[in-house]
C-alpha cells in the first residue's frame, strides 16, 4: 500500500455542514474515508469515459418457459465469451431462473453485453454492478 498524505481543505461551511449530513445518512465514520470514495467513484467515472476496464455482474431474471428465450440468452453470452468470466444460474421456483454473469473487460464492451440482455423480451430486472480494475481505483 503506498504511503498516506494529509492535504487541507478549505469549504464553506454550509456545504461542509450538508457533507457532514451525507456521509452519516451514508453510515461513514470520517471524512477521510467518505472523501476517499468519492474521489475514487470519479477517477472510475474518468476511466469509464476514457473507454478503461472494468470488473463486473449483470444479473437478469427470466421465465425458462418463455419461447425461444434460452437460446437468445445463450446466443449473446456465446457471442461475448471474451468479457465473460462465468455464468451462475439459479432456479428460483418452476417458472423463474436468475443469472448471475460476471465479467472483465472494456468497458464499452460490457455495456454492450448488458444491454443486449436487457433487451430480450421476457428478461426482467436486468443490472450491471461494475468497478474499475486500475490499482488506484481498488485502493
Ligand atoms: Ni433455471
Amino acid at each position: 500500500m503506498s504511503e498516506l498524505v494529509r492535504f487541507g481543505v478549505s469549504l464553506e461551511e454550509g456545504l461542509l455542514r450538508r457533507f457532514d449530513d451525507l456521509i452519516h445518512r451514508r453510515k461513514y465514520t470520517n471524512r477521510s474515508e467518505a472523501l476517499r470514495d468519492m474521489i475514487r467513484q470519479e477517477l472510475l467515472k474518468q476511466d469509464w469515459e476514457e473507454g478503461g476496464e472494468v470488473a463486473g455482474a449483470i444479473t437478469y431474471i427470466y421465465d425458462h418457459h418463455t419461447r425461444e428465450l434460452l437460446s437468445r440468452i445463450i446466443d449473446i453470452q456465446h457471442d461475448s465469451q471474451d468479457v465473460i468470466i462465468s455464468t451462475q444460474h439459479i432456479h428460483l421456483d418452476h417458472h423463474n431462473c436468475l443469472e448471475i454473469v460476471a465479467v472483465r473487460g472494456r468497458v464499452k464492451k460490457v455495456l454492450q453485453l448488458s444491454d443486449s440482455l436487457r433487451a430480450i423480451k421476457g428478461v426482467r430486472h436486468c443490472a450491471l454492478s461494475m468497478t474499475g480494475t486500475a490499482e488506484e481505483t481498488l485502493r
